[in-house]
């Protein structure tokens, strides 16, 4: 973990509010009079509701209301697409079907909501829920990607298709090596510990307030004055925290604009909070997805060719698609490089991102088939990608903004003992275990979006920062506070930073790693504006350090001194005062210049594992992880440090256990919980190593920090599906890498 002044790992601002229960999340919020409903889902996967008795439902104790296709209030925006994709309004193609929640008798997924049952207690809604009966019409549900793949259909959007040739799109063939691969990532939901909901509050006949699950405040209120067509401004909404995200708070969801609707109808307080089995099906999932890769090398190891295609599922009513491909137009110096990137429509529920979305998927793939080639050569799995590496981004022939993926190779090497690591297959074994180590890199775009921010520096010396943003667990508090902290010296004990709510300045959607580098350029930008006021007034004629230039002087601790000269200081707060002072308040936007546009940016990391194997059982254990991530400056270690953690907990269950199964027959999650979702425990996983080469971005924002939380996922079930193919010789395209797979192949 770094370790430094500048950036100290301070303990997680909010730490202690999480963990004591003083974090409110939205479900912890009650309100008077405040009603509670419930989802009755279908039971088919795809026909329509032929009858609907909800009579002894709307009978049962403390019923306020149930609620379907027949007797919705009506959702004036519906004309124009509710929520919709996160990503903005680019033309959508038409879709097969329209989704519109509680509208209409058609059944396009299993478990899509039949009614919303409304009661004074959760239990009444609960009870008055299990009493509605449904008869339909049953049509077979198309839920089977490998079935349906041949009628696969491209993505009509523009710029998001993946069809890409450099070179010849089948280049790869006239190498000497070649090699064909399958891989299939299965459904994988994100099953954060806190169940999605929200709660709803008619203030007024035209202004809501809302508590939601979200990781955008800004994107519910914009989705929301849509869907009633108020102005925004009238829409308050409020998530200051959030009990883990991984994307499926990326957009507004149907049920959340049929909570509101329900609430303005019975005029009351309305709260939802789904089931953990409505989890799986009503706030999205990773797509199941199928790729196939072909490369070419020469025989001293350098890439001819590499041909990669992807074809995921959607839903029958929306084409979300993702950027599963992307990775290989991109990550190694190699003349033909082609992808394709199709989608299918099934009676499925639509996916959404889930951490590392797109790349989580496609890295698995090409990174499973570079240590494939590599195997083919002889060569070792880190030298092939060396042999291949490139200095300068070849999708778009300009230059990275920062890459320094090779120390990231050398120092996760050493600290996994790669040396230690046998290139023939299988033949480690100790005890009853075979032993293996595998690598793999990831990478994931390093953005920086449009945000805002408000500082108020008090003549007490304390700090108020403001950003409408939400913190869905990376402790977004934390990294703007040791920002601020930076800038203005003011002890982080002092700094206080206000999220999560739309009162606060305009802030994007918390995702794709934005966060530090979006938020954190504003907040960095206001500080910057405090500390220039400062130092324009201690500096004036007649000031207490007349005449020192900006650039001599120091801000720490509460006092502005020339750091040459430490002697020669004022305290801000004797400043503020003798100026008449009690607040300095700076507001301002912030996004990156136009020469970011001469840059590729984006992350990397390079994933270490070492597994066991146990021959007999099929078991895997990860035993060792070391994750190195080339992120730019890290803006706060601890937390960074956590960020990696997390992903690799993340990725081992991506590697070995997670899988939502579908019984095709009804279209149907049969282990839509989780007792049978497996996610990784404490015993699951090994104590991880994290390194953070730590070199700052001169190009990205001020801080030189680019994103981590995608990059810290992405690759790592490929090191894993590539260190069990070094301890036993088997290679599984397919994940999750169980037991049976090892037992199957054996
Ligand atoms: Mo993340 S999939 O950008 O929440």
């Amino acid at each position: 973990m770094t370790n430094d002044t500048k950036n100290p790992p301070i303990d997680r601002v909010d730490g202690r509010m999480k963990v004591t229960g003083g974090a409110r999340y939205f479900a912890d919020f009650e309100l008077p009079n405040m009603a509670y409903c419930v989802l009755v889902g279908s039971e088919i996967g795809r026909g329509s509701i032929a009858s609907l008795d909800t009579r002894r439902a709307q009978n049962a104790p403390g019923v306020l209301g149930v609620f379907t296709h027949q007797n919705m209030p009506p959702i004036p925006g519906w004309d124009a697409p509710v929520g919709g994709e996160a990503d903005g309004p680019a033309p959508k193609p038409k879709t097969e079907e329209t989704y519109r929640i509680l509208s209409s008798p058609k059944i396009l997924f299993d478990g899509q909501p039949i009614a919303l049952v409304v009661a004074d207690s959760y239990e009444r809604a609960t009870h008055a829920a299990s009493l509605v009966r449904a008869t339909y019409t049953r049509q077979a549900a198309r839920t089977d990607l490998r079935k349906h793949v041949a009628e696969g259909i491209a993505p009509g959007r523009p710029g998001r298709s993946g069809d890409y040739v450099r070179g010849k799109a089948d280049g790869y063939k006239e190498a000497p090596v070649t090699l064909e691969a399958h891989y299939t990532i299965p459904t994988e939901v994100h099953n954060p510990m806190e169940l999605h909901g929200i709660l709803a509050h008619w203030t007024g006949p035209d202004s809501l307030m809302i508590y939601a699950k979200t990781q955008g405040v800004n994107a519910t209120q914009q989705a929301m004055a849509q869907a009633f067509k108020l102005d925004p401004k009238n829409i308050h909404v409020h998530t200051e925290f959030m009990g883990g995200g991984f994307g499926m708070g990326l957009r507004t969801w149907p049920q959340e604009t049929a909570v509101v609707a329900v609430a303005r109808k019975i005029g009351r307080p309305l709260k939802l909070v789904v089931t953990r089995q409505q989890m799986f099906t009503l706030v999205g999932h990773r797509p199941y997805t199928v790729q196939t890769i072909q490369m070419g090398a020469d025989r001293d190891g350098k890439l001819v060719g590499i041909a990669h295609a992807a074809t995921a599922e959607t839903a029958s009513y929306e084409d979300f698609t993702e950027a599963t491909v992307n990775m290989t137009k991109f990550m190694y110096a190699c003349p033909h490089v082609s992808t394709r990137y199709r989608i299918v429509r099934l009676d499925r529920s639509v996916p959404i991102w889930m951490r590392g979305p797109g790349e989580a998927t496609g890295a698995f793939a090409l990174e499973s088939a570079m240590d494939e080639m590599a195997y083919k050569l002889g060569i070792d799995p880190i030298d092939f990608r060396l042999r291949n590496y490139t200095e300068t981004d070849p999708e778009h022939n300009r230059p990275y903004s920062s890459k320094h993926l090779r120390e990231a190779y050398q120092k996760g090497a050493e600290a996994i003992g790669w040396t230690d690591r046998k290139p023939q297959p299988g033949s480690v074994r100790q005890g009853d275990w075979l032993v293996g180590y595998g690598m793999s890199t990831g990478t994931f775009n390093a953005f920086r979006w449009e945000a805002s921010a408000r500082a108020l520096l008090n003549a007490d010396g304390s700090l108020t920062v403001q950003s409408a943003v939400t913190d869905i667990g990376p402790g977004t508090g934390t990294a703007l506070t040791v920002i601020a902290h930076n800038v203005l010296g003011v002890p982080v004990n002092r700094i206080k930073v206000a999220y999560g709510d739309t009162s606060l300045p305009k802030a994007p959607t918390q995702g794709g790693s934005a966060i530090v580098s979006a938020v954190g350029s504003a907040v960095f930008e206001v500080c910057t504006a405090i500390r220039n006021t400062l130092v324009e007034l201690a500096t004036k004629a007649g000031g207490p350090l007349a005449g020192r230039k900006a650039d001599e002087l120091t801000l720490a601790d509460g006092q502005l001194f020339v750091e040459k000269d430490p002697a020669k200081r004022v305290a801000v707060s004797d400043l503020m005062r003798t100026n008449n002072l009690t607040v300095i308040d700076k507001s301002g936007d912030s996004k990156g210049g136009p020469n970011q546009a001469k840059y590729s940016m984006y992350s990397f990391s390079v994933h270490f594992v070492q597994v066991r194997v146990n021959p007999l059982t099929g078991v895997v254990r990860v035993t060792k992880a070391v994750s190195v991530a080339d992120s730019g400056r890290i803006v706060s270690p601890k937390t960074a440090a956590s960020q990696m953690i997390g992903g690799v907990a993340g990725g081992i269950g991506m590697a070995l256990t997670e899988e939502a199964v579908i019984d095709h027959r009804f279209g149907r999650f049969v282990n839509n919980n989780l007792g049978d979702y497996h996610v990784p425990v404490h015993a699951d996983v090994p104590a991880i190593e994290t390194i953070f080469i730590d070199k700052p971005d001169p190009i990205i924002n001020p801080m030189g920090a680019k994103g981590m939380g995608e990059i810290a996922l992405i690759g790592f079930a490929g090191a894993v599906a590539n260190a069990v193919f070094n301890a036993t010789g088997q290679r599984i395209r397919e994940l999750p890498i169980t037991p049976d797979k090892l037992l199957r192949t054996t």
